[in-house]
């Protein structure tokens, strides 16, 4: 598309991502955590303004049938494909519509949940102030928005790398050619900046991370028309001024001080008079924060955020946690790890209990209303909710990891792979990464009509190889798939 109507984002499409710390499932959980309990649980109504190709919303839409869902986005390349792969998994809850989000066309609320996910520092201020704007209006009186966003002073090393970028690729205007010599001046920098310097070093880190991320990522990031990352402080103050205030942040590991609130928040008293919002600009200039994922509601809804256990009725956990063997020296100390080697070490005998159960029960959840009466115990159980290992819900997860005797997966994560997507929408609320072509084309067999000898047939054929090594594949491929997420029976 190359019309007077298309957008950067037509020109050069954008990775279409689930996001799970902006599923209404998840963020729900964060702010019920945080006090507002009255959060919709079901039911609810969605918008999520610059929604890109839709595989976001489409994910949640998924998970909450009796939801309604609607994506708005500027490039109508993106929202044609939206409606399109939404048409194809059959997801009737969802609709999609080419809107500038500074006209009037956006469907009227209110709206229960309203995300958007890497806008609102991606767009001029008066962009912002209308997203903020609309979201005072359209908000509904329980409902929450949240908004992620890239923040300062962290962002400040990649301005510096986008005044470079832009430097040496003005007046190119061919994407292609843009990504090239932009990435190329990057390698070039790594090679020349001297490590011995605090500041060359920093860049250079900055420089490796960008060359690492998807080349659209960064045609859109530091090469972007709009680069403008942001202070709390300052978004904090126009959400205030638009009836709004902010709550937390999704990321529960934001979250620790304001659910147990340490030493810390007493030595930055000087600097912040008790305000929380001060208090955690503060911790962004220490901890150097480079992103959000705020969460706001109305004003006058932010209560007490300190933890109370009665807050865990009606959510769920789930963890992908698995056990290593005891060690030999420490007996009484119980290793978990996470899939990305993170670790979780207990020597308290119900908490053990409780992360073996939650690691067999996986993609399942555990409900946290019977850990409600246990103050000790979940007091523990937080601590491993805010190290980032285990995901809270309001309702579990529709996934199984258990596949039936004709195992299922989801409408959505076909439809997608029938478009030759490798990074289809997980049910756990992320993105399942497919990795090969012949995973696609398992994933595309089940629609619950094929037995496993039936999959093992088709596999042989398609793949081209002995019913023998196809039958032989096939448990493990599916265990794969089941433990991606998309498996619903
Ligand atoms: C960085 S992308 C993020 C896409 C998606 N939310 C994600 O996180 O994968 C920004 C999105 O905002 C949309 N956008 C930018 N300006 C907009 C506007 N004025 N009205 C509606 N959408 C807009 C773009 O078209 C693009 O899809």
């Amino acid at each position: 598309m190359n019309d007077a109507t298309s957008t950067s984002y037509d020109r050069v499409a954008y990775p279409s991502v689930c996001h799970i710390d902006m599923h209404p499932s998840v963020i729900g959980a964060v702010a019920a955590l945080c006090g507002h309990t009255a959060i919709p649980r079901e039911n609810y109504r969605v918008l999520e303004i610059g929604c890109g190709s839709g595989a976001n919303l489409m994910s949640m839409a998924l998970a909450a049938p009796e939801s309604r869902f609607v994506g708005i986005d500027l490039a109508p390349s993106a929202i044609a494909i939206a409606n399109n792969v939404a048409a194809s998994a059959g997801l009737s809850n969802v609709r999609f519509e080419t809107c500038n989000i500074l006209d009037a066309g956006i469907p009227k609320g209110p709206y229960d949940y309203i995300i958007a996910h890497g806008v609102y520092a991606w767009v001029p201020g008066a962009v912002r102030e209308r997203m903020m704007r609309l979201s005072g209006e359209m908000l509904s009186e329980n409902g929450v928005a949240v908004f992620s966003y890239n923040v300062f002073p962290g962002c400040r090393l990649r301005e510096g790398l986008r005044d470079m970028l832009l430097s040496v690729t003005k007046g190119i205007e061919d994407p292609v050619k843009k990504l090239e010599r932009g990435r190329a001046l990057l390698a070039y920098q790594i090679d020349g900046w001297n490590e011995g310097d605090p500041y060359a070093a920093a860049m250079k880190m900055e420089a490796a991370a960008a060359l690492k991320r998807d080349p659209y990522v960064l045609y859109h990031d530091e090469l972007g028309e709009c680069f403008e990352p942001q202070m709390l402080g300052d978004v904090v103050a126009l959400a205030r001024a638009n009836g709004l205030d902010y709550l937390g942040d999704s990321h529960v590991s934001l979250m620790a001080e304001a659910l147990f609130p340490g030493p810390r928040v007493e030595s930055a008293r000087g600097w912040t008079d008790g305000d929380w919002v001060k208090f955690e600009q503060m911790l962004d200039f220490t901890m150097m924060r480079r992103f959000r994922r705020s969460i706001l509601v109305r004003a006058g809804k932010v209560g007490d955020r300190r933890f109370d256990p009665a807050r865990l009725v009606g959510l769920f956990a789930d963890a992908d946690l698995t056990q290593d063997e005891p060690d030999a020296q420490k007996p009484e100390i119980a290793t978990f790890r996470t899939p990305s080697e993170e670790e979780i070490k207990t020597g308290n005998p119900y908490v053990v209990a409780l992360l073996k159960s939650l690691g067999e029960a996986y993609p399942g959840a555990l409900d946290l209303g019977k850990y409600a009466r246990e103050h000790e115990l979940s007091e523990h159980f937080l601590d491993a909710l805010v190290s980032g290992a285990l995901t809270l819900r309001t309702r579990p997860l529709a996934c199984t990891s258990q596949p039936g005797p004709r195992p299922l997966a989801s409408a959505l994560a076909r439809a997608q792979a029938a478009t030759g997507e490798m990074n289809v929408a997980s049910i756990k609320g992320g993105a399942a990464k497919l990795g090969d072509a012949g995973i696609v084309a398992f994933l595309l067999l089940l629609d619950g009509t094929r037995t496993l000898d039936d999959l093992a047939r088709a596999m042989a054929e398609k793949m081209r190889v002995s019913f023998d090594e196809a039958e032989a594949r096939t448990p493990s491929v599916l265990a794969h798939l089941a433990k991606l997420g998309v498996i619903v029976a």
